[in-house]
């Protein structure tokens, strides 16, 4: 069998799937490229292909159909990037490769800590050997009401890690979890959560429902100096909403792994271009808030799950085995 594997990165992936490839007795063709109708070609004569977080529209995935591809699978867990009624009305089956949540839990605690310390300024100064220390007075976890929206592997492992941390919990989800329950967290509705939070982190998947579930109005029933972090999707959040509460200093800061519109500018080296996104250049010149390039799921332990679990889907999809990550 063979595999196509798109968005290869030489320097960290490159070897884990050659030795993996051998392992499982699978053929590789890995290009470094993310997908498109150019180099769609490379996955004739292959099954299945391996994506990372690039746009796979309709008119994509129909080119790939049509060089035979029955398989996609995304080294990611969430899937939003797929367009999933186009995969299903082309026969494709689509996979993702969900890995643990400890990562993007100590990522999420560290953006929070770094917002209520307002740690981007005072790297700022550090850096300019600037030791003064007017404007730069942090609040302590132990006074404020944390709001989690989503309690799914990320949302209940950061509850979790901030029970330590002596904060209020608070927490909603469409779906309330028992075990989030009995910690003592409590589920409230979005109303309560705008109400109490003084810091909202947000883990939950990209629907049609919750796009831009934090906007000009949900802002407004907001806590004055609230603190948003968002590592989950961009587009959870309207950007140009979070912007008027910035400057009008009803949101106190951000941490914001993720931003709207960040495909074609996430993961690549575009310091000399100028950006199509006016959004991302505002919000990453506020002093209050801190931006990351989509980095929560990076560790060691993260690529070597992905990579495995994703050859290992294409490997169970061709033997006709039960696959556990298809998600339609
Ligand atoms: P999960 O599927 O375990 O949990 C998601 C939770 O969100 C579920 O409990 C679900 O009921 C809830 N939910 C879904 N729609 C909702 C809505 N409209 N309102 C309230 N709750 C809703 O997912 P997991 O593993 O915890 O990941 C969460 C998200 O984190 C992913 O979907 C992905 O977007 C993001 N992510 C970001 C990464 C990064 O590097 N920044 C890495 C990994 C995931």
């Amino acid at each position: 069998m063979r595999v196509t594997v798109y968005s290869c990165r030489p320097f960290d992936e490159k070897d884990l799937f050659e030795k993996l490839g051998r392992e499982f007795g699978i053929e590789l063709i890995l290009c470094p490229d993310a997908p498109d109708e150019k180099n769609a070609s490379l996955a004739k004569g292959s099954e299945c292909i391996d994506i990372l977080t690039s746009q796979m529209t309709a008119g994509l995935l129909k080119v790939f159909a049509d060089y035979g591809v029955k398989y996609v699978t995304t080294r990611t867990i969430g899937y939003d990037h797929i367009d999933i009624k186009a995969a299903k009305e082309l026969g494709l089956t689509v996979a993702n490769a969900p890995y643990g949540p400890c990562g993007v839990a100590d990522y999420t605690v560290m953006l929070l800590l770094m917002t209520i310390r307002r740690m981007k300024r005072i790297l700022e100064r550090t850096n300019i050997q600037d030791y003064t220390i007017k404007g730069i007075q942090g609040r302590e976890l132990k006074d404020l009401t944390v709001g989690i929206i989503g309690t799914g592997r990320i949302g209940r492992t950061v509850l979790k890690d901030l029970s330590g941390f002596g904060c209020r919990l608070i927490a909603y989800d469409l779906y309330e979890s028992a075990e989030v329950k009995e910690s003592g967290v409590l589920y409230v509705t979005l109303e309560e959560m705008w109400r109490q939070a003084d810091v909202i982190s947000l883990h939950t998947p990209l629907t049609s429902e919750n796009r831009h579930m934090i906007n000009e109005k949900t802002i407004s029933q907001m806590k004055d100096g609230v603190m948003i972090i968002n590592t989950a999707r961009g587009a959870l959040i309207d950007s140009q909403a979070l912007i008027a509460g910035i400057e009008s200093g009803k949101i106190g800061g951000a941490g914001l792994d993720v931003v709207e519109n960040e495909f074609e500018l996430y993961y690549y080296d575009r310091k000399s271009d100028i950006l199509n996104n006016r959004e991302l250049a505002i919000l990453r010149g506020f002093p209050n808030v801190t931006v990351s390039h989509h980095m929560a799921f990076y560790t060691d332990d993260c690529v070597e799950t992905v990579v495995r679990d994703s050859l290992l889907g294409c490997k169970y999809f061709v033997e006709g085995k039960e696959n556990p990550w298809e998600v339609q």
